[in-house]
């Protein structure tokens, strides 16, 4: 506890006698003019409950003429009466209305401290994008989903059978070899490509069927044109009437789409175990190079077979392309790896 008269000095008051019947009204104003003048000097709150207990309080020479009352005259008590609440009024007023405009002072001194600069320039949000690989993906989806394919998904953990042998390469068949690949055992694999989808597809499925079917596939193999893990969009068409035609007709719109210019395409014959016949798509390039972009053909009816759909009454075409060889080309980059490195400033360009 603060000592209450050691931190107000007193001596501004004037000294009057502590006997109520020696003071006459001119003193008591005095007193009071001086009480409420080293009122507004003090400017810290706690000082100023000090000051009251020492103005207002018990061992204040006000209360002390006020314990004097009692032995007056009804006629004396009702003048010093007057005066004393005169100057008690007085003294509590100002104190009361000091201590409010030292709270309001600290107050907006505390608010003015505590107060948030906003005409500080906020630090800059980067806008992120999506991955080039996922936009190509987006772009080609677009073509097929209005010439009205749906998308489909298969498993990425996947069983020699869909992977292989439904799709008509039996166990020891050379294209196996081309594969390279990841197997858990004898049974199960990583898939080599997303025509597994056609099996699963077909195998659930009645025909008119038109499905696309982006997604990962992983090879043993790793360089500056091939990923361990990179990324295929297979496409499956079967109808009572689906001919090479048509699948010419498709794939040439959608590369020309895709490109968003007119292209040089030929179909050159190929082979593929579950296409009959197959062809692989080459494109002109500006200097006069024919660039693979992907693998197509009619749906094997061995295919058709071993999916439950009646290859005497169906017709079908397949086509599979690798999404970063369409990325490369649509945006001029000449090492695949980069697209899974996730170096910012690579990444950044696609924005
Ligand atoms: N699955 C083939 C590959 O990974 C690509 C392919 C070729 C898919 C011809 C097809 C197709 O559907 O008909 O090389």
């Amino acid at each position: 506890m603060t000592n209450p008269a050691a931190n107000n000095d007193l001596s501004a008051l004037p000294t009057l006698s502590s006997e109520l019947n020696e003071l006459n009204e001119a003193q008591l104003i005095e007193f009071a003019n001086a009480a409420e003048a080293l009122i507004l000097q003090v400017n810290d709150v706690r000082l100023l409950q000090d000051l009251r207990v020492q103005l207002t309080g018990k061992k204040s020479p006000l209360t002390g003429w006020s314990k004097q009352m009692g032995k007056l005259s009804s006629d004396d008590k009702k003048t010093y009466g007057g005066w004393l609440h005169e100057v008690r009024s007085r003294i509590q007023e100002a104190l009361t209305a000091h201590q409010q405009q030292l709270e309001m002072t600290a107050l907006n001194a505390k608010l003015a401290s505590e107060s948030i600069d906003i005409t500080l320039p906020a630090r800059g949000a980067q806008k992120g994008h999506l991955h080039p690989v996922t936009m190509i993906t987006q772009r080609m989806q677009q073509y097929f989903i209005q010439a009205g394919f749906n998308v489909a998904t298969g498993p990425e953990v996947e069983s020699d059978y869909y992977n292989f042998e439904a799709l008509n390469i039996p166990e020891h068949h050379p294209a196996r070899a081309m594969h390279d690949t990841f197997y858990f055992d004898a049974h199960y694999l990583l898939r080599t490509q997303t025509s597994n989808v056609q099996i699963h597809t077909m195998e659930k499925n009645e025909p008119p069927i038109r499905i696309i079917c982006p997604g990962r596939v992983y090879r043993n193999d790793s360089d500056q044109t091939h990923s361990p893990m990179f990324h295929q969009l297979e496409g499956l068409m079967v109808t009572e009437r689906s001919t090479f035609a048509e699948l010419k007709g498709l794939i040439n719109e959608f590369l020309e789409v895709f490109f968003g210019k007119e292209l040089t395409i030929r179909f050159r014959p190929s082979f593929f175990p579950f296409t009959e016949p197959s062809a692989e798509v080459d494109i002109l390039d500006g200097n006069g190079k024919w660039l693979e972009v992907m693998g197509c053909g009619m749906v094997h009816p061995q295919v058709l077979t071993n999916c439950g759909i009646d290859a005497e009454k169906y017709t079908g075409f397949a086509f599979g392309m690798g999404i970063e060889r369409f990325a490369m080309l649509y945006y001029g980059i000449d090492d695949l790896r980069l697209f899974f490195q996730n170096d910012v400033r690579f990444l950044k360009q696609f924005g």
